[in-house]
């Protein structure tokens, strides 16, 4: 589904996404793959501030083997969220994202691995409570949704306004709002954005659905799709 003529969506499994594609078509992968660490249903939090998300089984295993070579042939460079969780080559390169969330029950951060052969980056993008809610609302529609943010400084440190990007994993979709204003940053200044486009799928269709919806919302699009629920702003059942 193209969400704008430069981001399209499907709601679909990467392997079949990436087998449509040549050697080398994406400039960069940036991804954020399952960790393996059954995320939906841990119970984030101290007592006070539990989140407790909607349990679903796409975080029960890591990627195959066949996923990373899929990946790495599609894709000049990569950006691996979650690279400490797979066995990916030593690199020299990687991004550190400091959520900044003091002395909680959550984790100080996550990692990415990167292909680049660059310095080490700790990127600070707080996430915490009130940072996270004044861009989420009240839900977010993914447990494990990332700040559009994050994206932004990844779009505009490591990524080039004429390349085609890759999202296997696209989840509620910040990488899409962040590459959207990133466009508008570098047309503003002049740059040639023709060729710039994302290409991302999402297997979950209740992830795929809420991601589409707060997509259109955002750039006031009206596609729409056959069978989304009216009420599925709120994907965790509470
Ligand atoms: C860690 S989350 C991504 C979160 C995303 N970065 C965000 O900011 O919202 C991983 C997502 O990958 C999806 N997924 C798992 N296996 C997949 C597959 N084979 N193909 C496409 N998506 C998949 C899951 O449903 C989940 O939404």
């Amino acid at each position: 589904m193209k969400v704008t003529d430069k981001i399209t969506i499907t709601n679909e499994d990467n392997m079949e996404l990436m087998a449509r594609y040549p050697d080398n078509y994406f400039d960069l992968a940036i991804v954020d793959p399952p960790y393996g660490i059954d995320v939906t249903k841990m119970t984030l939090g101290n007592a006070k501030n539990k989140l407790k998300s909607k349990e679903k089984d796409w975080d029960i295993e890591v990627p195959n083997e066949l996923y990373f070579t899929e990946l790495f042939r599609v894709s000049r460079n990569q950006l691996i969220w979650g690279g400490n969780y797979f066995k990916l080559p030593n690199s020299r390169f990687w991004i550190v994202w400091d959520k900044n969330n003091g002395e909680s029950d959550f984790a100080d951060g996550e990692m990415c691995w990167g292909s680049f052969n660059k310095p080490m980056r700790i990127k600070r993008v707080n996430w915490c409570g009130s940072a996270c809610k004044h861009e989420t609302g009240k839900n977010k529609i993914h447990p494990t949704q990332k700040p559009v943010a994050l994206y932004k400084w990844i779009f505009e440190k490591y990524g080039k306004p004429d390349f085609k990007y890759l999202d296997t994993h696209v989840g509620s979709g910040s990488i899409a709002i962040a590459f959207d204003e990133m466009l508008n940053v570098w047309d503003l200044a002049g740059h040639d954005i023709t060729n710039a486009e994302l290409t991302a799928c999402e297997l979950d269709k209740d992830y795929f659905d809420a991601t589409i919806k707060r997509l259109n919302n955002k750039f006031g699009n009206s596609y729409t799709f056959d069978d989304a629920p009216d009420n599925q702003t709120n994907i965790f059942g509470a």
